[in-house]
């Protein structure tokens, strides 16, 4: 909070010398994991017990922000508080977007959200579509969803790989395949999954260039721990879902880029949406 506040106010050459200082202090909220994700990250990462109360303690502003017709810059993560941000902005209209192609012709569809964390994605499907009846599946981790369960009525909830037994008219993953290790293995299982769409967005990639590993200390967030993740070569993300048989429809950009002190390339974030091939007419 007392960042955000100061950011908004310091003229922006002191605002780079605090961020020079900081990287400097290694104090920065991103790392370059030269020993990619065998590094053991300090905290319990996505288990961790701050990042389900951070979430809980603004789910009902969330709920709140997303009913009625204002902008929707604000994400799940947003405190109650915070002014309109163009980058949640980009990622709910990505989203938008998509959930009109997914359901085009059609009065209801399935969507399985990957690491979606409470449901908040949910709740905005709810709001972008009312049209259609959206029978929403979100997988995250245990103590995620046994919570997700207490707050979004009418949603299914797993803490397990079950889901993907199924297929769905629209598979997302925001900001989640970068966590796993094996992006290659998860991306053919969520594309093995969906009959419809699948939407990998909230994506740090690097363009032209190899992908490498982060840390992440997302303590600005609240979330009082660590973890790692991909910053993806952009090419090989896409030719990866090309070889699942999946065909790219629109590449998005969100505006997002995280200063990686030593990085080996500028990462940023973006947004795929695929088609999967065996659908008529694809
Ligand atoms: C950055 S959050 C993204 C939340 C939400 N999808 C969004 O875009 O705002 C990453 C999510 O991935 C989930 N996640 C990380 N590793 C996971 C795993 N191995 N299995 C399931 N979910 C995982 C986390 O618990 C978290 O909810």
């Amino acid at each position: 909070m007392a960042a955000r506040i100061l950011s908004r106010w310091l003229p922006p050459v002191l605002a780079d010398a605090a961020r020079a200082l900081r990287d400097a202090m290694g104090t920065s909220e991103w790392h370059v994991a030269p020993d990619g994700f065998t590094r053991t990250p300090r905290g319990a990462g996505w288990e961790d017990e701050s990042i389900v109360a951070t979430q809980a303690a603004r789910w009902a502003a969330y709920v709140q922000r997303t009913a009625g017709t204002g902008p929707l810059g604000f994400s799940g993560e947003s405190e109650s508080d915070a002014p309109q941000d163009d980058v949640a902005h980009n990622s709910a209209m990505v989203f938008a977007y998509t959930l009109a192609r997914a359901s085009h012709g059609r009065e209801r569809m399935a969507l399985l959200d990957w690491g979606g964390g409470l449901g908040q994605y949910g709740v905005l499907a709810r709001a972008l579509m009312p049209e259609v009846e959206i029978d929403y599946h979100c997988r995250d981790l245990a103590h995620l969803a046994a919570r997700g369960r207490t707050l979004l009525a009418g949603a299914t909830f797993h803490d397990d790989d079950t889901c993907l037994a199924r297929r769905y008219d629209l598979v997302l993953a925001s900001s989640s395949l970068q966590y796993h290790e094996d992006w290659r293995g998860a991306l053919a299982k969520l594309a093995a999954a969906t009959e419809g769409f699948l939407l990998v967005t909230r994506m740090p990639v690097t363009l032209s260039a190899p992908g490498y590993v982060v840390v992440q200390r997302p303590h600005r967030h609240g979330y009082m721990t660590e973890y790692p993740g991909w910053v993806l070569d952009r090419d090989e993300l896409i030719s990866a879902g090309g070889a699942l048989g999946l065909v790219l429809q629109r590449e998005f950009l969100i505006g997002e880029r995280p200063r990686i002190p030593g990085a080996p390339s500028p990462c940023e974030y973006r947004g795929f949406l695929w088609r999967a091939e065996r659908v008529a007419g694809a």
